[in-house]
């Protein structure tokens, strides 16, 4: 396997770094007027505007020259056509094919995958649909007004995200919620005011061995049978979604209530499957489809559109562009836009999870920084937190930038406030404003010669801070679709380019592992003798107090 480092355009890069560090991006909109349009891509959802970052012309040709002598072009088909690129286990990736609009069969193991899709999409609709028209009824023969979709990771962040973001297409027939700390004051929390004749529980666990899933399940069984005093309630008031059909049985589960999945669809890119199904029962299966639609629409762009013009082909090389080649450790991701506060939350494991490895697909270590660390908050309440971090601290930022033209909320006089931080963020951002400057706004506010002197170092903002800022027409079940799939998308690039396995997720097995062993421990009172004198130290002071 060739080395990345080793290619051509990889070498150039490196090199073109150095150079470009000395450039200042305000020079650089000074000197080309047409920065913008170049820089900055429209699709039917949202424009992506990549401008401001530290790039020129040559940056550009030499990115695209890497995603080109990375093969991502034939990476992309190998995804799409289902080949085993998930090579650690083995498995094919599709959740393209969940959202797959067209009517081209997609053979997999000699079997048309589009079948077993639309046969599941049936069923959701179907049982959506029941839910939602109070047909399917409670072990006391009442309508169900609440869903609580227990589920962790890819079980939950994508449909909470999703829910949370689309709040204002509901029709609140049914009220959703969802638990996935095993923290026991989340689930007593939601259950709490909700009246077990009437609630519905979706467990959402692919593999349904997850703890903390299995934990929050039978405590969410507990709390009904001790209600309807009859074991057989269960079939009415839970469902599961999973790949593990024997597990779900075994838990309890009537078969006919187990919604299915399949080993070609990764946790963390799930929404679209049956782990959906609480956005159907919220929004309505129309909505949902309107998700899908949206990210196929924008899977079309992604395999239809050149390198150049590809949004997340551009965004996945901006980061690691950022990253790789700048040093930037961390991204944030700023949307200005209520509906989306979860999202920063969503990318972290989405990004994250896939991409936060240090070892390359023949296994030997990558020499290179790899993905960013990926945090990030409402942009408004981040700018009275942490924007002075990133407007004057020694480390680069780079952020993107998420907001809407149109709110899905108007209240008079709201959005326009919204949204000129917006604009104004990743002006000053980019600009900043140097010391000459500094001094002669302060002269002209009548400021003393010693008060200058000691304030306008502080004052200072070396700007020549990357953002990409994507504006959205208005949040939609279709435009949400495609912004999930853009991401993606940007993910999935960004992992063929640094030959990161994406779709794994050894590093999470580690920590599950002793924390099974301790748990055994912390409930038989033995503890075993492989732990270290920190670790026996801290659960030795726990037990004492639990004794
Ligand atoms: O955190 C590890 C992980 O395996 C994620 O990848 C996954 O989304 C989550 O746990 C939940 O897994 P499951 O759906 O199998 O319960």
């Amino acid at each position: 396997m060739q080395n990345r480092t080793s290619l051509p355009s990889w070498k150039k890069l490196t090199s073109h770094a150095d150079e470009i560090k000395q450039q200042h991006m305000s020079e650089l909109f000074k000197q080309d007027p047409k920065r913008f349009e170049k820089f900055s891509i429209q699709l039917a959802p949202f424009l992506v505007d990549y401008s401001k970052n530290l790039i020129s012309d040559s940056t550009m040709d030499l990115l695209i020259n890497l995603a080109i002598e990375s093969d991502v072009e034939a990476w992309r088909e190998k995804m799409f056509n289902g080949e085993k690129i998930n090579r650690t286990e083995d498995r094919a990736v599709l959740h393209t094919a969940l959202r797959n609009r067209s009517e081209t069969p997609l053979i997999l193991e000699g079997k048309d995958i589009n079948v077993d899709v639309q046969l599941a999409l049936d069923k959701m609709k179907k049982f959506s649909d029941k839910v939602r028209q109070g047909l399917w009824k409670g072990y006391s023969g009442k309508r169900i007004t609440d869903v609580v979709n227990i589920g962790v990771g890819g079980s939950n962040l994508g449909p909470q995200m999703v829910t949370e973001a689309l709040k204002q297409y509901s029709d609140n027939s049914v009220n959703v919620h969802y638990v996935s700390n095993v923290d026991g004051t989340q689930i007593a929390n939601v259950l709490r005011p909700l009246n077990p004749e009437k609630v519905l529980f979706i467990v959402s666990s692919k593999t349904f061995t997850t703890t903390e899933t299995m934990t929050n399940a039978k405590t969410a069984m507990k709390w009904l049978v001790s209600s309807s005093f009859d074991q057989s309630a269960i079939a009415k008031h839970f469902v599961a979604v999973s790949s593990n059909k024997k597990n779900a049985t075994e838990f309890g589960i009537d078969e006919e209530n187990i919604f299915d999945m399949w080993d070609w669809v990764g946790g963390r890119f799930s929404l679209w499957s049956a782990i959906g199904l609480p956005i159907a029962i919220d929004l309505g299966f129309e909505r949902f489809i309107e998700l899908l639609e949206g990210a196929y629409e924008l899977d079309q762009h992604f395999c239809n559109t050149p390198l150049e013009e590809n949004a997340p082909v551009i965004l996945a090389l901006l980061s690691v562009w950022n990253c790789t080649f700048l040093g930037a450790q961390s991204q944030a991701i700023l949307p200005y836009d209520q509906s989306l506060h979860m999202l920063s939350a969503y990318l972290q494991q989405a990004e994250m999870e896939s991409n936060g490895k240090s070892v390359a697909w023949d296994g030997k270590s990558i020499s290179y920084s790899t993905v960013p660390s990926i945090w990030g908050e409402l942009g408004i309440n981040g700018q009275h937190a942490f924007y002075q971090y990133l407007h004057q601290s020694n480390n680069v930022v780079p952020a993107d930038f998420i907001g809407s033209v149109e709110s899905v909320t108007p209240v008079q006089g709201h959005h326009e406030t919204l949204m000129a931080n917006f604009f104004a963020q990743t002006q000053a951002l980019m600009q900043g404003v140097d010391e000459t400057q500094v001094r002669a706004d302060l002269k002209a506010k009548g400021r003393t010669q010693d008060y200058i002197d000691k304030v306008a170092p502080h004052k200072v903002h070396k700007g020549n801070r990357p953002t990409n800022t994507i504006l959205m027409k208005r949040i939609s079940p279709r435009s949400l679709g495609s912004l999930i799939a853009l991401y993606e998308h940007k993910i999935f690039v960004q992992g063929i380019i640094l030959q990161i396995c994406s779709f794994d997720q050894w590093g999470v097995e580690l920590g599950k592992g002793l924390a099974n062993n301790i748990q055994e421990e912390l409930s038989t009172g033995q503890l075993s003798e492989q732990h270290d004198s920190s670790t026996t130290g801290l659960i030795n002071f726990y037990q004492s107090y639990t004794k």
